[in-house]
């Protein structure tokens, strides 16, 4: 039985070996860009487990969108021979349950509208703001979880997240 869950620090070495087998080239992505050396936003990053192993795996990302705070989510991946089950469908909705819960107010991401239009991302919100390296514009999308979040929003996305660096000497400390 498959459950969605938060991630620990334990599921770092079995989300990034999921991660190398799904999507080989996630590090060429602009998106990584404002990811590498970033911590995921706090309470934000989740698993799909099949007891013990990691199937699947959704994070949240703190950029600013032009002037606006936004979280970046990505990558979403499952395990292939899991696929279709309705996983990818749970670890979003629990991702953006739980951004909202947070008081976040809008979520982008690059990828196809086809499967994101259904947990409520468009293009339009996004059309005024430039990723970190080129995009097809049809597939920067945003989610405003809350309306108008970034309505009028321009310029570039940012990373805002905390640095690995900086978090890794606060634990040593
Ligand atoms: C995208 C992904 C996470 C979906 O996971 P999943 O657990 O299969 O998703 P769900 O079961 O919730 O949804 C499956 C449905 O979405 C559809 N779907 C999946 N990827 C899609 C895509 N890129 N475009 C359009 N539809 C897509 C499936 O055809 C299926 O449709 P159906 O319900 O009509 O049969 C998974 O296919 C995956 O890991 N892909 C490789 C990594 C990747 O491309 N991640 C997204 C980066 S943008």
């Amino acid at each position: 039985m498959i459950h969605i869950d938060d991630e620990t620090p334990a599921d770092a070495g079995g989300r990034e070996l999921l991660l190398d087998r799904v999507m080989p080239n996630r590090r060429t992505k602009p998106s990584e860009r404002l990811r590498e050396g970033r911590m995921p936003a706090t309470g934000l990053a989740f698993v799909a487990r099949d007891g013990g192993m990691i199937v699947g795996s959704v994070r949240l990302w703190h950029v600013m969108a032009g002037d606006r705070p936004a979280l970046l989510l990505g990558p979403l991946a499952v395990e292939s021979h899991l696929r279709g089950k309705g996983v990818g469908a749970s670890l979003m909705q629990v991702a953006l349950n739980r951004a909202e819960l947070a008081g976040h107010a809008a979520v982008i991401l690059v990828g196809d509208p086809e499967y994101y239009a259904r947990f409520g991302f468009v293009a339009d919100p996004a059309s005024g703001l430039h990723m970190p390296g080129p995009v097809e514009r049809r597939r920067f999308l945003a989610n405003e979880l809350v309306a108008g979040s970034l309505a009028r929003a321009e310029g570039r996305v940012e990373a805002h997240g905390p640095d690995v660096r900086a978090w890794d000497l606060r634990a040593a400390a």
